[in-house]
């Protein structure tokens, strides 16, 4: 039987509803919610999604700052860019786009950025309060949006063995703790996987939900899905495809044809996890303007 297909870009549509709503709120105290996206260098892909980002802003009634700076910017420069907006009041959020060129250290940039205006959850404070399960802290938008999607597919996270293959700083590490948290959406018992790991497809077979987040084509096949198991594609890589227009298409870490006849439920990519970044990015930014007008 074929999986149900779990459509992200609906949910999304979904939580922007409620972001809009959210933002007519603020906008009648007096407070436009802002989000200003740096971008360094002209990675096309990068392209694309900031302009996704400052679109998605304005359709909710905030404001919108793109930032487009010069590949060869030195990291002095793009650290005074953070400093102006860190010091700017119409902006609440900061979110400066990965990957940056390589004489940039990332890490410099995010951890310059004001941790109250952190709504990429990337700065060590916000890292820490996720962790502690401190409500003021911002979740990562990508594993913020995984866990939203088994909230609002009623999927059962409580008491569910939750498999992760990918154990990065934007995926694996924030969604384990989040969904080993408890309360909804959490009280899952959580196995991180990854490159080493022995035997994967046999440990995969024991997820009742199986995440894919190693950024892999298709790496992920049938032989490791237990039949009704939730699968959750937080992969996206671009595959040469001469048959399509632009040269390439876009697959995720699982392989889909196959695994959507075994599993219980799945999402697509694209239309999956992807819509689902940006619209918590938009949560994560009226979070900012909130606590930023409760302190003023
Ligand atoms: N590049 C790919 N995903 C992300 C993300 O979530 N945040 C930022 N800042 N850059 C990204």
């Amino acid at each position: 039987m074929s999986a149900r297909l779990i459509d992200g870009t609906a949910i999304a549509q979904g939580i922007r509803a409620e972001v809009t709503e959210q933002v007519s709120g603020l906008r009648a105290r007096g407070v436009v919610p802002g989000l200003a996206v740096v971008l360094v260098g002209q990675d096309p892909a990068s392209e694309i999604y900031v302009r996704m980002k400052g679109k998605a802003c304005l359709d909710a009634g905030m404001h919108s700052e793109t930032v487009v700076l010069p590949a060869e910017t030195t990291e002095e420069g793009l650290l005074a860019v953070i400093d102006r907006l860190n010091a700017d009041p119409a902006i609440h959020g900061i979110l400066c786009q990965l990957p940056v060129p390589p004489h940039i250290h990332a890490e410099k940039i995010l951890f310059r950025i004001d941790p109250r205006k952190d709504v990429d959850g990337f700065h060590p404070l916000n890292v820490g309060k996720v962790v502690l399960g401190d409500p003021t802290g911002f979740r990562p938008a990508t594993p913020y949006g995984v866990q939203q999607i088994l909230i609002r597919s009623a999927i059962e996270t409580r008491g569910a063995h939750v498999v992760i293959v990918g154990r990065s700083n934007l995926v694996g590490k924030p969604l384990s703790n989040m969904l080993s948290r408890p309360g909804p959406g959490g009280d899952a018992t959580v196995t991180i996987a990854h490159s080493r790991t022995r035997d994967l497809p046999a440990l995969c077979r024991t997820a009742d939900i199986l995440v894919a987040a190693m950024g892999k084509a298709e790496f992920i096949g049938v032989d490791a899905i237990q039949p009704g198991a939730t699968v959750i594609d937080v992969g996206t890589t671009r595959v040469a495809d001469a048959s399509r227009p632009k040269g390439f298409r876009l697959a995720g870490d699982i392989a889909f044809e196959p695994v959507r006849e075994v599993a219980g439920a799945i999402t697509p990519v694209p239309g999956g996890v992807g819509p689902m970044t940006i619209a918590m990015l938009l949560v994560n930014t009226v979070q900012a303007a909130t606590l930023a007008a409760a302190s003023r």
